[in-house]
């Protein structure tokens, strides 16, 4: 391997054979802040590949900015830009810092530790649905439906709304696969849907109120601060684009690999409460967001190699959830392992991952129910990915149950 070879970018390599993990582990041991060409839509950027860096990044958002160009969509028509720049993903300290703390007060353990058992339901609710079939496909029939309904129970969607909510957040996922998303304008037209769905669930709740998430988002919180009503609609839209995809494909990665290691299906089979730590094992191995994009608002140092105001700055979670350095056998897939510092979720600082308590938890119940309930279930053909080098996501996956 050289220098001359690394491409991260490319996106037919991510549909053929997923994370380029050669190309991490080389430039993390070469180059670990590297220089890396422009290509297609992509301007050139810094490629940071190493846990401690990628953490340095994330903590630093006055120095790595997400609001100054955007983090990820700089090549977007200026009417979809301005309609990111809306969203928390996408703004900076101390814009994002008021919106982030009112929407905590929903994601609080306490608070998704409450949806475990409606969780649970609807993992063996999934499960009776394909018991019986011959062969079904794992994407479509339990890891696309799992965290969707999931957000519907958390929003206090009625469930005769789920197959449209469903079908919006399928227009709008955000990869440029062409078999696999709509168009941008389709994508964008679902969006407004979504929205005004929200607006009338939040019209509902505020006549309405219950014990449930959204009216807590609804309410003032200690301070007397509450989110307006087009921060409400955005932040359910956001939900939906966050929450959706990367844990359906968390799951499904999930599973693949464990078919891939029957060693590791077989432990989780004879004691399902190894789900727990599995839930993390899984995140770091499949890292189902593989990267994000800054950029810095100021000239800089990582690692000894200077960075200037303006230059793009990508953190690579799959390459830092394989660092040498921090994991003892990184290239081991091992469901036990603890403790687990990956950093699937993001390195830490402003947009830690809001939801991942409840993707933990979701990952944990659904793989402890496949475990008790579909001990035979077999991978019965070739999986498919997505073109995508941004999700690591995967289209199809065919499994008999046994
Ligand atoms: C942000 C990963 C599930 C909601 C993020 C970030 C990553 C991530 C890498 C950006 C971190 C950063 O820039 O520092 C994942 C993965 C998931 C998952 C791998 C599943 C395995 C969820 C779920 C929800 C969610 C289930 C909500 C229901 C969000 C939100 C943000 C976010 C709202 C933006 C936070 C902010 O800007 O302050 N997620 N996520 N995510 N995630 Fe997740």
């Amino acid at each position: 391997m050289s220098a001359m070879e690394i491409n991260l970018v490319d996106k037919d390599r991510y549909a053929h054979s997923g994370v380029p993990h050669d190309q991490l582990r080389w430039l993390r041991d070469n180059a670990p802040v590297y220089r890396h060409e422009g290509q297609g839509d992509w301007p050139g950027f810094w490629a940071v590949t190493k846990h401690a860096d990628v953490v340095h990044v994330s903590r630093h958002s006055d120095l790595f900015s997400s609001a100054r160009k955007l983090a990820l969509f700089d090549e977007m028509p200026e009417e979809q830009r301005e309609f990111q720049r809306l969203m928390m993903l996408n703004q900076d300290p101390p814009d994002h810092t008021r919106r982030r703390s009112l929407v905590n007060r929903g994601f609080t353990p306490r608070q998704i530790g409450r949806l475990e058992e409606h969780i649970r339901d609807i993992c063996h609710a999934l499960v009776d649905e394909v018991q019986g079939k011959p062969e079904v496909d794992f994407v479509r029939d339990i890891a696309a439906p799992l965290p969707l309904y999931v957000i519907c129970e958390l929003l206090g969607a009625p469930v005769e709304d789920r197959d449209k909510i469903f079908e919006w957040s399928n227009r709008m996922i955000g990869s440029d696969d062409p078999d696999y998303s709509a168009s941008p304008e389709e994508g964008q037209a679902a969006a407004f849907e979504v929205y005004s769905y929200a607006h009338a669930l939040a019209a509902a709740r505020r006549q309405d109120p219950r014990d449930d998430i959204v009216t807590k988002l609804l309410q003032p919180d200690e301070d007397g601060q509450t989110l307006t009503e087009d921060e409400f609609d955005l932040f359910v839209l956001l939900l939906i684009v966050a929450g959706n995809e990367t844990t359906r494909n968390a799951a499904s990665g999930g599973m693949l690999t464990l078919f891939e290691h029957p060693d590791q299906w077989k432990r989780l089979v004879d004691d399902p409460s190894l789900a727990r730590t599995a839930a993390d094992e899984i995140v770091r191995w499949v890292s189902p967001v593989n990267l994000f994009r800054r950029t810095a608002t100021a000239d800089t140092e990582i690692r000894g190699q200077k960075i200037a105001e303006g230059d793009k700055v990508v953190v690579f979670y799959a390459s830092a959830n394989r660092d040498e350095e921090i994991f003892e056998r990184p290239d081991e897939f091992d469901i036990g392992r603890d403790p687990n510092p990956q950093i699937g979720f993001g390195g830490g600082g402003a947009h830690f991952c809001l939801g991942n308590h409840l993707a933990k938890l979701e990952l944990r119940v659904l793989f402890e129910v496949l475990a008790q309930r579909l001990p035979g279930i077999r991978q019965a053909g070739e999986a498919t990915r997505l073109r995508s080098n941004f999700i690591n996501g995967i289209k199809t996956l065919p499994v008999t149950l046994g």
